[in-house]
């Protein structure tokens, strides 16, 4: 599979907030959401949960997607990331693509409930607007630990019935599967869609055991979708790539694990694996030979 072909657009460098666009405000020890602000940063406001020395992956990715949503921290970060792998834009998008198609996919289905685990700040393509174009009652409850990525969220969704932001860390799945905004949203004796995408290649440690503890509140036909860094590729320029962006990490809130494929399959142990089963993010679930390979694997598997 060929690479990427570098995108002179996407230096990231030298790109500002898009005009108009949310942006985070803080105030009062709160986060508020603006539309047609610019440049409001850290400094002046006080603490809000926020950690503002350290870049985090949610507005680095927000960053990379092209949202306001993200701090100078997080921007000289991202840069340094994409200094590293200049098509890591394209990775990111090709992500928000890959889950897109993942939603339409389980609506297809007949499935109207996800549980969006580590579901970032809000931006092009939610969840809930796929689900929602397809079937206006899916219910979709988003999971992050991040306060802007929550925050963001919360103002977006005010007045909607079938969406809740939780704030909670995904390694606890007892934290998330009882949170009042969780049960009080989904069915779980029917089919619900667990997604994790681009989000447990931030989880060191035991993910397997982790999903597993997710997989065992799925009724079946349930579905657990991932997307997932992985270095497990024969084009070593590919393999260099997606080690210099994990590298690039470091340092940052969120540091990246990269896991080989029977690594990746493992956490699907039991389960039946749809389609491709695992593959580049881009070829699920149909093959696209146009599209170059990222170095994410993606799988989606249902509950037996
Ligand atoms: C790169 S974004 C992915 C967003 C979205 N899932 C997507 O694929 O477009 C990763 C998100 O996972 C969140 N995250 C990382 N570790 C987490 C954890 N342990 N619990 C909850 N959220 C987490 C980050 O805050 C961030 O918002």
């Amino acid at each position: 599979m060929s690479r990427a072909s570098r995108s002179p657009a996407w230096s990231g460098l030298d790109r500002g907030a898009p005009a108009g666009g949310w942006v985070t405000v803080l105030q009062a020890g709160t986060v508020q959401t603006c539309r047609g602000l610019g440049g409001v940063e850290q400094g002046e406001f006080p603490d809000a949960g926020i950690d503002f020395d350290r870049a985090n992956a949610a507005r680095m990715y927000d960053f990379f997607l092209g949202g306001a949503h993200n701090f100078a921290v997080d921007r000289a970060h991202a840069a340094h990331v994409l200094a590293n792998h200049p098509n890591f834009v394209y990775v990111c998008r090709a992500n928000r693509a890959y889950l897109g198609r993942v939603v339409r996919w389980c609506v297809d289905r007949g499935i109207d409930q996800f549980l969006d685990l580590g579901s970032g700040v809000p931006t092009v393509g939610n969840v809930h607007e796929i689900a929602h174009r397809f079937n206006p009652a899916a219910r979709v409850a988003y999971v992050d630990f991040e306060p802007v990525a929550v925050a963001h969220a919360r103002a977006l969704l005010a007045g909607l019935d079938t969406v809740t932001v939780t704030p909670a860390d995904l390694r606890v799945p007892r934290t998330v599967l009882e949170a009042p905004t969780v049960t009080g949203l989904l069915d779980f004796t029917r089919p619900v869609a667990v997604l994790a995408t681009f989000v447990l290649h931030f989880v060191s440690g035991d993910v397997a055991a982790i999903l597993g503890r997710y997989r065992a509140a799925l009724a079946p036909g349930s579905v657990i979708a991932i997307s997932h860094g992985s270095d497990d590729h024969d084009d070593p320029q590919l393999v260099a790539e997606i080690r210099a962006v994990q590298d690039a990490y470091r340092g940052s809130a969120n540091e990246g694990t990269l896991r080989t494929r029977s690594e990746l399959l493992e956490f699907f142990t039991g389960m039946d694996l749809t389609g491709p089963g695992l593959v580049d993010i881009t070829h699920w679930p149909q093959p696209q030979p146009d599209q170059p390979a990222t170095g994410a694997l993606a799988a989606v598997a249902v509950v037996p």
